[in-house]
């Protein structure tokens, strides 16, 4: 019966995340059409990504604690009720409200229960606050980045939504919904070259892109899928749409193409451009937004995702719990910068992670970067 555990969690999770998708796309849709979103650089209290954070906390929560009971679940989410329930934050709380309600009011197209009436503004706020676990090494954990990504989400590129399971400080179930990941294999290198040609250009022809994948697996199937998202008002048609995505086989370092954060501020770019040259990489650094990192190694788009941040700077669970599971069971490797594995039981932090995360397609190109990680070490500042 080994197959059958988390299937209902796995199942949920798929489908939430569907629906959370959606929601992304709808509030960035009112975003870029107002061509406003360079006013928003970072997560000031009325950007869309705020409404976008908080809606889709919310209606995951509200799903979850509907198929699990609220008694009995525990969510380790990014945001905080705290901002949300402030007087000032009345217009605000009544965008979230309307967005969630809309929503969860399409449920039933993705396989799920609708609330029998709207939700109200304490219902919303008590789905969110329900999101404050801490996690750590004992028992069931649902770990979620309701929008991964800000500023992909801001610029009309990659973002996701990250939901992952963790039970006994493992991480077995894992969907990344990424609403901006183009379809077709290698789109997503057409997609960022044509943004880095052309960063101001604000996603010209949506339809080009706009086509989104949800990627999802369960710890020791060796099996990662992925769902397309469904169009317009059509209803989910699941699992049967879905296909097997793996690894890429490539092996040789000047042909594989790695990936890292587009942010400065979130990686050293110059050491893993010294990497890069110590280990043979060719191909310019292919620089994502969010998670779509380690979905674009799950599916063969790309080698290597390698993440250095700055000392001091401590990883949090939500921003790679769903992606390390699909890369391993996607057929790649994912370890910190030490070869160890992440290590999920601590609370809200990867702590004693080792410099950096290495995730890669397969064992060999993992070790060279390892290796090439001991050698330049000592001779850089970080
Ligand atoms: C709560 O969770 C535990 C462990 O997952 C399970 O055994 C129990 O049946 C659940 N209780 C309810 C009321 O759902
Ligand atoms: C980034 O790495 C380079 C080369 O390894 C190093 O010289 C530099 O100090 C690092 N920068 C930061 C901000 O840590």
């Amino acid at each position: 019966m080994e197959e059958e555990i988390y299937s209902l969690e796995l199942n949920v999770a798929v489908r939430v995340v569907h629906m959370a998708c959606l929601l992304c796309r709808s509030v960035q849709k009112g975003l870029l059409s107002t061509s406003t979103f360079d006013q928003f650089k970072s997560k000031d209290d009325n950007s869309p990504v705020t409404v976008a954070d908080w809606s889709v906390q919310a209606t995951v929560s509200w799903v979850l604690s509907e198929t699990f009971g609220s008694q009995n679940i525990s969510i380790v989410a990014e945001e905080d009720v705290q901002t949300l329930s402030k007087p000032e934050s009345a217009g605000l709380l009544a965008m979230v409200v309307s967005t969630v309600n809309e929503c969860l009011s399409k449920a039933p197209r993705f396989g799920l229960k609708s609330p029998a009436q709207a939700l109200g503004s304490s219902e919303v706020l008590e789905a969110i606050g329900r999101c404050s676990a801490a996690g750590g090494p004992v028992g069931k954990h649902w770990v979620l980045d309701p929008v991964d990504g800000t500023l992909g989400f801001l610029r009309g590129r990659q973002y996701a939504v990250a939901l992952a399971l963790i039970d006994n400080a493992e991480v077995v179930i894992g969907v990344l919904g990424c609403p901006n990941y183009p379809d077709k294999k290698n789109w997503l290198v057409k997609h960022e070259q044509h943004y880095h040609v052309m960063p101001e250009l604000p996603f010209s022809n949506p339809g080009m892109w706009e086509e989104g994948c949800i990627l999802y697996t369960r710890r020791g199937s060796s099996e990662a899928w992925m769902q397309p998202l469904v169009h317009g008002d059509n209803k989910l048609v699941w699992p049967n749409s879905a296909r097997l995505v793996r690894v890429s086989s490539i092996d040789d370092p000047a042909l594989a193409t790695f990936c890292e954060p587009v942010e400065e501020a979130n990686s050293n770019h110059s050491f893993t451009a010294g990497l890069a040259q110590t280990v043979g990489l060719r191909k310019q650094p292919l620089r994502v937004h969010s998670m779509v990192k380690y979905a674009a190694i799950a599916r063969g788009d790309a080698e290597i995702f390698m993440k250095f941040a700055r000392a001091g700077y401590k990883e949090k669970i939500w921003d790679h719990a769903a992606g390390v599971l699909l890369v391993q069971e996607a057929g790649g490797v994912v370890t910190d910068a030490g070869g160890q594995p992440l290590d999920f039981s601590k609370g809200m932090y990867l702590e004693g992670l080792d410099r950096g995360v290495v995730a890669c397609c397969g064992a060999k190109l993992h070790e060279k970067i390892i290796s090439a990680v001991y050698a330049s070490w000592d001779s850089s500042n970080l």
